[in-house]
C-alpha cells in the first residue's frame, strides 16, 4: 500500500470564470478540512495577444492588470468563505495549462474549473481542463459552476486493476475528513455475445466475485480508517453510467495513465465521467 506524501498545498486554478469562482470556494472549503494553504495561481499567457499589428499594448501593461484583478476577485471569494485559511495569490506568465502542471508538482491537490472564459460554447470540457486533469502529478478535482446540497456521501470507482489504488487511498481520505460515507462502485459488463448466444453467464456468480473483488481490494485503507462507513455497490452496467448515476458530494476515479501524450492519459471511463458527472470529479493518477 502506497503512503501519501502531504504538502500541506492546495492550488486552485483561476481564470474568471463562474466554474473557476466555484472552483476557489471547493479548494478554500478542502484546505480548511486539511489545515493546507491554498495558493490561487492564474498563468497569464501572452501569447494570444502577440500577433503584430492586432494589439497595440499601450504604456500600462493591460494584461496585467487584468491578471491582476482575477486574482484579486478569487482571493476575495476564499477569503470570505473561509476566513481561517491562509491564502496566498500567485501570477505566473506562461501556457496556463503548462503553469499548472509544473505548480502541481508542489501540491497535494489541484482544483480547476469544468471550463472557463474562452472556449467552443458547445464543448463539455476546456482544453485546459482536458490537458491537466489527464497530465497532473497530483490528485486534480474539478468543479463545475452553481451551489449544491451537501448530500453527505461521496464514491469511488472500483475496478481490478492496481491503478485504482491511489484513487482509493484519495477516497478514503476524503471520507475521513468530511465524516462522509463512502461508496465503493463497480461496474461490470459482459461482453457483447450476440454472436455466441449459447454462452451463458451466472450473473449472481460475478456478482458475488465482484464483491469480493472490491472488498480485498479496500482492506488494506479499511484498517488505517475505521471510522468511514463503506456501501458496496456493485452494478452490472457501463461504468460511466454506474458512476455518475448516484448523487454524491464527491466523485472519485483513477485517471487510467498510459502513455506520454497529452489528453490521451486520460482513459475512457475517466474521460465520460468528467464528461457527464454533476459533482465535482477528481482525477487521481496512477503509477505509470
Ligand atoms: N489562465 C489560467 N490560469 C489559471 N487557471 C486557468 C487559466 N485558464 C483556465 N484555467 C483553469 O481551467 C479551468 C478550465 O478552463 P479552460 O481554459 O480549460 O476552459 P475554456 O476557457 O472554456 O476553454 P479553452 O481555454 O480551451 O478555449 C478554469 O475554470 C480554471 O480553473
Ligand atoms: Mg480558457
Amino acid at each position: 500500500m502506497k503512503r501519501i506524501t502531504m504538502t500541506g498545498l492546495v492550488i486552485v486554478g483561476v481564470d474568471g470564470s463562474a466554474a473557476a469562482a466555484a472552483a476557489v470556494e471547493w479548494a478554500a472549503d478542502d484546505a480548511s478540512r486539511t489545515g493546507a494553504e491554498l495558493r490561487i495561481v492564474h498563468a497569464l499567457d501572452r501569447h494570444p495577444y502577440n500577433i503584430a499589428g492586432v494589439v497595440a499594448l499601450g504604456p500600462e501593461d493591460v494584461l496585467l492588470r487584468g491578471a491582476a484583478k482575477v486574482l484579486e476577485a478569487a482571493e476575495a471569494i476564499a477569503r470570505s468563505r473561509q476566513p481561517t485559511v491562509q491564502v496566498v495569490p500567485q501570477l505566473v506568465e506562461g501556457r496556463p495549462a503548462d503553469v499548472l502542471q509544473e505548480q502541481a508538482q508542489q501540491a497535494d491537490e489541484l482544483v480547476i474549473g469544468d471550463r472557463g472564459l474562452g472556449g467552443f460554447t458547445r464543448a463539455l470540457l476546456g482544453s485546459v481542463t482536458m490537458k491537466t486533469a489527464g497530465q497532473a502529478p497530483c490528485p486534480v478535482v474539478v468543479v463545475r459552476a452553481g451551489s449544491r446540497e451537501r448530500i453527505g456521501e461521496i464514491a469511488v470507482g472500483v475496478d481490478d486493476s492496481d491503478s485504482c489504488e491511489p484513487a482509493i487511498a484519495y477516497a478514503f481520505a476524503q471520507a475521513g475528513l468530511r465524516g462522509a460515507t463512502l461508496r465503493l462502485i463497480h461496474a461490470w459488463q459482459v461482453p457483447v455475445h450476440a454472436f455466441a448466444p449459447e454462452i451463458y453467464f451466472d450473473v449472481d456468480e460475478i456478482h458475488a466475485t465482484r464483491h469480493e473483488m472490491v472488498r480485498e481490494r479496500v482492506a488494506p485503507w479499511e484498517a488505517r480508517h475505521p471510522e468511514v462507513e463503506l456501501v458496496e455497490d456493485v452494478q452490472n452496467a457501463h461504468p460511466v453510467d454506474a458512476l455518475t448515476g448516484t448523487a454524491c458530494d464527491l466523485l472519485i476515479v483513477g485517471s487510467h495513465g498510459r502513455g506520454a501524450f497529452g489528453s490521451l492519459l486520460l482513459g475512457s471511463v475517466s474521460r465520460g465521467v468528467l464528461h457527464h458527472a454533476s459533482c465535482p470529479v477528481a482525477v487521481v493518477r496512477g503509477r505509470t
